[in-house]
């Protein structure tokens, strides 16, 4: 920013220049002058207002204010999407810090004159497009009134304007329990690596600024998470703002899946390392995709960090194909459980292929993906169906646990049922259908965690099952 100085009121008074020649002539220019109320102090220059709206991020617009006074400058420029939900909140926050600064400037007012000395507050907005219509903002705003050094504050957001919303932490991130101490680690170990911080850092103000998530302050970019502390806030002063910068690479499996998809990236499948002596089960529900328990099961899978496979039936994921993504997408895994439910062994070869395959397709056309097991209904099983799931290449998934949740409509039973027949190996039988399932979920995972058990999906404890020689699972009748 070029400065030069005038004279004016017979003292010197540093003024900015060409502010507008800061701005990308590629960008459209707005002008809308106002009239600044006659604020705080004795001579304030109207506050000049510009937004620009740009060619490069949709929808997102800038607008600057640049405000003078004898013993203040100030420059703002703040994204502006003309959507109040996220407007009102980011004109909130400079607004406080406007009239803290101002408060501040006011106090100091006798002294900044006798030491012919400008005041000066810039906010400023980095944006980063992540894709089109969402972005990461990082609001930086450095205030210098009194002292030697300046404060620096920084207040990130990520927008999605395609759902007119700012992203909360929870959209952006996972959250269950071992997700959040995995992001608190990786934080703490990205401070330890910079000695320039790790040497100011306060770890109780760490551990009280990292508690609660929906507190945290996340800006990104396709490569990376970093994670934004204001000066003072966890560290001496001396240390500044401070951000930690994580690698996507590490943050990724940290991503909330949906938004993953969004952003357009992949969220590959984490290395299982497996512990031949962990007690290993897989739950198992059976003939969703259902309206209201399914999205309930998901919510309280995720919330334990647990991944499950679901036996669809081909005639509900025509119904419900998102939920049906969902669960894919969420970790879990997807099997077939025919088309419409039929006892299979009572049909012809063609008409079992036809309710197996017409099922697998709407499955492939709901998620993108075909499932990789097949549970026949009832648990119905013979030679003849045998043949045919070899042939169509699915293994036969039964179960070694039934919960009897279709009899005992009640979560404590359903509970009792598991936790006294469970073992490890388990192939445990569910179904997402019936309201009192969904009920006895938290207790059933926080009881069976407590007993050490860790979750797998079928084809993981399959695969788990051949190294260690636990099963067979494949064909067992009732
Ligand atoms: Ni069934």
């Amino acid at each position: 920013m070029k400065r030069r100085t005038i004279k004016r009121n017979g003292r010197q008074i540093k003024r900015h220049n060409n502010l507008l020649g800061l701005f990308s002539l590629t960008m459209l220019i707005a002008v809308i002058a106002f009239g600044a109320s006659q604020l705080f102090t004795k001579n304030p220059e109207a506050a000049k207002e510009v937004v620009m709206s740009s060619e490069i991020y949709p929808g997102l617009n800038l607008k600057t204010t640049t405000q003078e006074a004898d013993t203040y400058t100030l420059f703002v420029s703040q994204p502006y999407t003309n959507n109040k939900d996220i407007d009102e909140p980011i004109e909130e926050l400079i607004e406080q810090q406007r009239n803290s600064f101002i408060r501040e400037v006011k106090e100091v007012e006798r002294t900044l004159v006798e030491n012919d000395f400008s005041a000066h507050l810039n906010i400023q907005t980095a944006t980063t497009k992540l894709v089109d219509k969402i972005y990461s903002l990082e609001l930086k705003s450095y205030q210098i009134a009194g002292g030697a050094n300046g404060a620096t504050r920084i207040q990130p957001f990520v927008l999605d304007l395609n759902e007119s919303k700012r992203l909360a932490t929870a959209d952006i991130l996972k959250l269950d329990d071992d997700s959040v101490s995995d992001i608190q680690e990786l934080i703490h170990e990205g401070i330890q690596k910079d000695p320039e911080v790790s040497e100011y850092i306060f770890e109780d103000l760490f551990q009280d600024a990292m508690e609660n998530p929906d507190n945290w302050k996340i800006s990104m970019s396709l490569d990376s998470v970093s994670f934004h502390f204001n000066q003072g806030q966890i560290a001496a002063g001396a240390a500044g703002a401070i951000k930690v910068e994580i690698a996507m690479e590490e943050m990724i499996y940290y991503l909330n899946p949906v938004f993953a998809e969004k952003i357009g990236l992949e969220i590959p499948e984490e290395p299982v390392t497996l512990d031949p002596e962990g007690k290993y089960i897989a739950l198992t529900f059976d003939d969703g995709p259902h309206a209201t328990v399914t999205p309930r099961i998901l919510e309280t899978l995720s919330q334990h960090g647990v991944t499950a496979t679901f036996y669809m039936l081909g005639s509900q994921v025509e119904y419900y194909p998102s939920l049906a993504k969902q669960v894919l997408d969420e970790g879990h895994e997807i099997g077939d459980h025919t088309l419409s439910h039929k006892d299979l062994t009572r049909l012809a070869q063609s008409q079992v292929k036809e309710e197996i395959q017409n099922s697998s397709s709407n499955i492939l056309e709901a998620t993108g993906s075909l499932p990789k097991s097949l549970r026949p209904p009832y648990g119905a099983f013979n030679d003849s169906v045998g043949e045919i799931a070899r042939e169509l290449d699915l293994p036969v998934i039964m179960w070694s646990v039934d919960s009897l949740d279709w009899k005992n409509r009640d979560a404590k039973a359903i509970n009792h049922e598991i936790m006294t027949t469970v073992h490890p190996g388990a192939i445990v039988l569910m179904h997402d259908i019936h309201a009192t399932t969904a009920d006895a979920l938290p207790q059933l995972l926080t009881s069976l965690k407590n007993e050490g058990y860790e979750f797998l999906t079928v084809t993981q404890l399959l695969e788990f099952g051949e190294l260690e020689g636990i099963g067979p699972h494949r064909g067992i009748g009732q």
